[in-house]
């Protein structure tokens, strides 16, 4: 199947880079739909921001930036956005019952061929596919922080996601100019999260351990494992509260063994999630 059109369904934090990258890389036409102007306005001025470092570099020329912008339709409206959708990624936040009902109202507007893809870091590919009647159009595509700039994207089956399915969307990321991997068995975490969350999670229990300092750590492991970020600033990055979301899927879905780290839990209570409300491990406000 040919897909010319995508709808990204959240503008946030994931879907800003998402829909930046399917209009910039993919040259699709985009449109991109929030519940509010406020979080549609916020994830536009991330776009403007990010195309202008690339502009400056070089990158893209201004004329090439306008256009991306141009094949950028921002919409509060759910049917505009996705009723000539060949593609539908939602990136809305990481709450089943959420996704599910989105699933399901889009289900209902999209055209029959259109996919349904979830950016969703540990939510079951299967469980949504079953909020629709196209459970084999359903599929998982996850992209990683920030969009932009990495360059992988997991595409994950679920129980009855078809081979076409897989296909096109595999088509789609690497005309976004992205490497695949396919994950075969909708499980939790897939592969980046089920390996990445158990070690941001340890890092944490390091701090509430009072083992080391937050700086040493993220130095320990910037300079011991060559990460480009220590785990502690890679927490703030994503933001505290996403990360004890999916470690608590892990530990109820997979094994108790992935049980979060006590300080994650008290972190969320005090509103301390990183870079989005300034405060994390670290104080953003600063920087
Ligand atoms: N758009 C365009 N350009 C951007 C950008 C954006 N959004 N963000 C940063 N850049 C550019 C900067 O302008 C800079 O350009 P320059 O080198 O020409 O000056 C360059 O990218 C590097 O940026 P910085 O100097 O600010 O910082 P870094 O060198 O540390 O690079 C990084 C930033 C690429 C984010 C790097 O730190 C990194 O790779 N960090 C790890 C990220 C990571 O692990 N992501 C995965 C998270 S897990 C996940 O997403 C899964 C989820 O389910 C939890």
């Amino acid at each position: 199947m040919e897909v010319r059109k995508i709808a990204v369904l959240g503008a946030g934090l994931m879907g800003h880079g998402i829909a930046q990258v399917a209009a910039q890389f993919g040259k699709y036409q985009v449109s991109l739909r929030d519940i509010s102007q406020e979080f549609i306005d916020r994830g536009m001025s991330m776009i403007r921001n990010s195309l202008q470092k690339f502009q400056s570099k070089g990158v893209i020329s201004e004329t090439e930036m306008n256009e991306i912008l141009a094949r950028i339709h921002p919409t509060l409206d759910l049917n505009e956005a996705v009723s000539d959708a060949d593609l539908i990624i939602e990136a809305i936040p990481e709450n089943v019952e959420l996704k599910k009902k989105i699933f399901s109202e889009v289900d209902g507007l999209a055209p029959s061929h259109a996919i349904i893809a979830s950016n969703t870091s540990s939510i079951s590919i299967t469980e949504l596919g079953s909020a629709t009647k196209r459970p084999e159009k359903v599929c998982g595509m996850h992209f990683f922080n920030p969009p932009q700039l990495m360059k992988l994207v997991e595409i994950i089956k679920g129980a009855k996601t078809s081979d076409e399915t897989i296909e096109t969307v595999k088509q789609v990321a690497q005309k976004m100019g992205k490497e695949t991997v396919l994950v075969k068995k909708d499980c939790p975490g897939f592969i980046v999260n089920r390996i990445l969350i158990p070690a941001l999670n340890e890092a944490a229990a390091l701090v509430w351990e009072g083992i080391a300092d937050p700086e040493d750590i993220d130095k320990a492991i910037k300079l011991g494992l060559n990460w480009p970020m220590g785990p502690l600033t890679l927490l703030d990055y994503i933001g505290v509260d996403t990360i004890l979301a999916i470690t608590n899927v892990l530990e109820t879905e997979i094994d108790p063994k992935f049980k979060a780290c006590p300080l994650l839990k008290q972190m969320v209570r005090a509103r301390l999630l990183g870079r989005k409300t300034g405060k994390g491990f670290y104080d953003w406000t600063k920087k």
